[in-house]
């Protein structure tokens, strides 16, 4: 299957991430089905589109209406079976997302390629609890969907160079820009970001700076848009949490200087004086 081959599309979960998963989607032109197992919740999902797209000045107001109906919503998981490519967004649980990839393996078509949006579990993991491990991947979108430009694209042990193709381009053609990740803990995004927060935080606690003065020295001493501690509540303190707990579980002390700066500094590679750090530059 090529990017372009992909019509119908499946959202399973309906919350922050899942709808707005399906609002780009049906945006780009895609018919989603919208599946969510608690009807309230898709029922809070679709006014979340719908106000989502209220705002985005790129869609007209009559456009809009196409576009809501271009989204179907149902409790049933099985109305997800015709679906070229599905991303399910469900609550950050393994066993969770292991139910629902088993019950996808079952339902979808053969060629179905089954993403995942988890922002902290291993994608081989969940790849298997199917019969095809080749057609799964990790499409990580960034919270709030419609407004964030990047996807990150996740390669699980299992998955096949076209599966990974297929994420490029599905993201792509829904006006994202990809970076591609192995399948190891936090990413590439959660493994540098979620210390930056947790060292905010402690910086905090350690009575470094106000709170006020920790963001604004982040913001206007590194061009970042929100500081760690003002992100930290727009994404969750909960969610943050549980991610940093993943990542020192797998990881350990991350907070040693890294053998690689160091041998770096002795090798006099020291960035952009040098002409040569991690990049390379024209002096
Ligand atoms: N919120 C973020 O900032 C963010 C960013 C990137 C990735 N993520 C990841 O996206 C996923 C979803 O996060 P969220 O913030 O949208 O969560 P959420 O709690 O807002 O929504 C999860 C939805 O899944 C539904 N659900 C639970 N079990 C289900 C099942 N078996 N079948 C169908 N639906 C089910 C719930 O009813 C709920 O509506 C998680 O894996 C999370 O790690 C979240």
């Amino acid at each position: 299957m090529e990017p372009a081959d992909i019509q119908r599309v499946g959202v399973v979960g309906a919350g922050t991430m899942g709808s707005g998963i399906a609002q780009v989607a049906a945006t780009a032109g895609h018919d989603v089905v919208l599946q969510d197992v608690d009807r309230a919740a898709l029922e809070r999902g679709v006014d979340s589109v719908e106000s989502g797209l209220a705002r985005d000045d790129d869609v007209g107001p009559g456009e809009a209406e196409t576009v809501r109906d271009r989204i179907s919503t149902t409790t049933e998981m099985e109305q997800l079976a015709g679906t070229d490519l599905v991303v399910e967004a469900v609550v950050e649980r393994l066993d969770i997302k292991q139910d629902v990839f088993d019950s996808l393996d079952r339902l979808c078509d053969d060629e179905t390629v089954l993403g995942t949006n988890t922002s902290t579990l291993s994608i081989t993991t969940i790849a298997a609890a199917t019969e095809r491990p080749s057609q799964v991947v990790g499409v990580h979108f960034m919270n709030p969907v419609p407004v964030m430009p990047g996807v990150e694209v996740v390669v699980g042990e299992h998955t096949a160079p076209e599966t990974t193709g297929l994420a490029h381009g599905f993201a792509e053609g829904l006006g994202k820009t990809t970076w591609e990740s192995a399948d190891k803990p936090g990413f590439v995004v959660n493994r540098v970001l979620m210390p930056w927060i947790n060292e905010g935080i402690r910086a905090y606690d350690e009575g470094v700076a106000s709170k006020a003065d920790i963001d604004a020295g982040l913001r206007l001493g590194t061009n970042a848009p929100m500081g760690p501690l003002e992100l930290a509540d727009h994404i969750g303190l909960d969610v943050a949490l549980h991610a940093t707990e993943t990542l020192h579980e797998e990881l350990g002390d991350r907070y040693r200087p890294a053998y690689l700066l160091k041998r770096k500094v002795e090798a006099g590679d020291l960035g952009k004086k040098t002409g040569r750090g991690f990049y390379e530059y024209e002096n």
